[in-house]
This record gives C-alpha cells, structure tokens and sequence, in this order.
C-alpha cells in the first residue's frame, strides 16, 4: 500500500491501480486541461482521442479508490468540461452539482473573450449516501445581508452554484471581454502564491470542498497534485491525504509547502473574498 500523508513522485494511473480498492472518501482533481498550458514535464498539447483516453483511464482509477460512498470533485475548463462530465458519468459516477468558479485575471485571449470561469463538477459514486456537510460550509444570506429580512435563517444559506472569487467587484458591472462579463479587480492580492506551479488554485475553493465532502481523519486523494494545495488544505483541515504528481520538482517544493503548515492553521485568503480587498470602485487605479 502506498503511505498516506505524503504527494508521491509518481503517474497517476499507475498509482490508483496500486491503491486499495474503495479507500478514498473524497477525490479532487485538476487535470491538465490539454490547451497547451507550460509544465516542466507534462505535455499539454495531446490530440483529442489521446487525451480522452488518458482522462478516461485516470477517471476510471479514481472511480476504483473512492468508496462506495465517495465523492469527486473535477475542475476542468471549456475546452473539455463536456466531454469529461459525459466520460466521467460513463465511468459510473452521478453528477449533484455543477459549480462554477468565477475568477478575474485568467489567461488573457486575442480573437476570442478571455478565460474567466473553470468548471468544478460535483459527482458522487452513490446517489443517496455521499457526504454533504453543508453546515460547515453557509454563507450569510441575502436577506441577513442587504433586506435586514427576520425570515432569513440565522445559519445562512448554501452557496449559488456559481462561484466567484471577488464578489465586491459584483456592482461594478460586466467586462465585454470576458465569458461571464463581470467587471475584473485592477491590482492582484493574493499574498499565498507558491510562485513554483502556474496552476495553484486558492485555498478556500479547495476549503469549501473538502469541508462539504469529507469529514475530519478522512482520506483525501489527489491524483495531480501541482503546487499542493489540495494537500495542503486537507493537513489544515484535519485530513489524512495522498497524491501524485509526474514532476519531481512540483513534488519537492510541495513537500516544502507541506512541512511548513500544521493541522489547525488558518487556510490562506480571507474566508470571506469580500472583504480580502477595496472593491475596485475603492482601489487605486491607473485610469480614471
Ligand atoms: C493543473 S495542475 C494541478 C494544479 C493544482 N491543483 C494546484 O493547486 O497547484 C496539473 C498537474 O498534473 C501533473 N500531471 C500531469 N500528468 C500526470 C500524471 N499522469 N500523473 C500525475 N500527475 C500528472 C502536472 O505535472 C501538473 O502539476
């Protein structure tokens, strides 16, 4: 059996097939979303059918690791989220949810609008029995909020299906060049940048799945681990973990990331994006 508590310099579909069968609680995965995208050893520009076939195999190990009441969280963008969401039900899994993570700053594109939304697709092994804690994971209601309403309920409410990283940007309007048309931030904030991996997604999205879907001393895999995060969130969070990934410097330094955080510390970005900075309308700005 592969050691838990630790990201393994090793290929994803292999390592699944080495794990016992029906182990895992929860699985997050951030694949390579084969749109050519820069990593030291993974090469991010395979044909279609190639690139399929792969992510049908490694979905397929994840479907193997996850108990029969597991879940699986994939983050994925445009490009394939339609063809992966097909495969992934094909492989046997449900679909509850499908979120999308709304950010500002993505790539920026030339004759088409730029990148602003990554789908997270939320699916389960078994229909009726999965874990969904979504007490630890209520946001303040509109009606707390804005209509001093008494019926809205003290706890709060479930997050939308949307999900946006910046939401004090929300009144500034759209933006005409991005697929979601929200106005972006000017200045960058984000002080937790690993800076070794392009792809480091934020603590808290990965901090909303893991405390939905897995209950503290669970174990959590990630099959592409990156700058760690998914890690990273579980050892704060009190879960047992494991992952891969193909890059034997992304594992060095995500080991690094590791070692320097202890269960029970804070997740990185402030727990409510809106107040992590100045709306834009309130920060400094080039243009007037
Ligand atoms: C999109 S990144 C993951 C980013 C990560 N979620 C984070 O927050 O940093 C995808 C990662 O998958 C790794 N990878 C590609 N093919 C792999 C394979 N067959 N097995 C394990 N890891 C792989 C790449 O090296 C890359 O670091």
């Amino acid at each position: 059996m592969l050691p838990h508590n630790t990201i393994h310099n090793l290929d994803c579909i292999e390592a699944m097939s080495q794990m016992d069968v029906g182990s895992i609680d929860l699985a997050f995965a951030d694949p390579p979303f084969n749109i050519g995208y820069k990593y030291d050893v993974y090469e991010d520009r395979k044909d279609s059918q190639t690139y399929l076939g792969w992510s049908r195999e490694w979905i397929a190990g994840v479907f193997r690791a996850l108990k029969p009441t597991g879940t699986f969280w994939l983050a994925i963008g445009d490009d394939y989220a339609a063809e992966l969401k097909l495969l992934s039900q094909e492989v046997g899994f449900h679909c509850r949810s499908w979120c999308i993570w709304y950010y500002t700053f993505g790539v920026n594109c030339k004759l088409k609008f730029s990148r602003s939304h990554t789908h997270l697709f939320h699916f389960v092994k078994d229909k009726k029995t999965f874990t969904f804690n979504r007490e630890a994971i209520l946001v303040p209601s509109a009606r707390q909020l804005v209509y001093a309403d008494k019926r809205g309920a003290k706890e709060g409410r479930l997050p939308d299906d949307t999900w946006i990283l910046r939401p004090q940007d929300l009144a500034e309007g759209f933006h005409p060049d991005e697929t979601t048309w929200y106005f972006p931030r000017v200045a960058g904030t984000f002080k937790e940048r690993e800076g070794f991996h392009g792809c480091q997604m934020p603590e808290q999205l990965l901090g909303r799945i893991i405390k939905v879907s897995s209950n503290p001393g669970e174990l959590v895999l990630d099959p592409f681990s990156g700058s760690a995060t998914t890690v990273a969130v579980s050892k704060k969070l009190g879960r047992q973990y494991v992952a891969f990934d193909i890059s034997e410097e992304y594992i060095e330094r995500g080991l690094k990331r590791l070692s320097s955080i202890q269960a029970g510390d804070r997740l990185d970005g402030a727990p409510d994006p809106k107040v992590s900075a100045p709306s834009t309308k309130k920060g400094k700005q080039l243009f007037q």
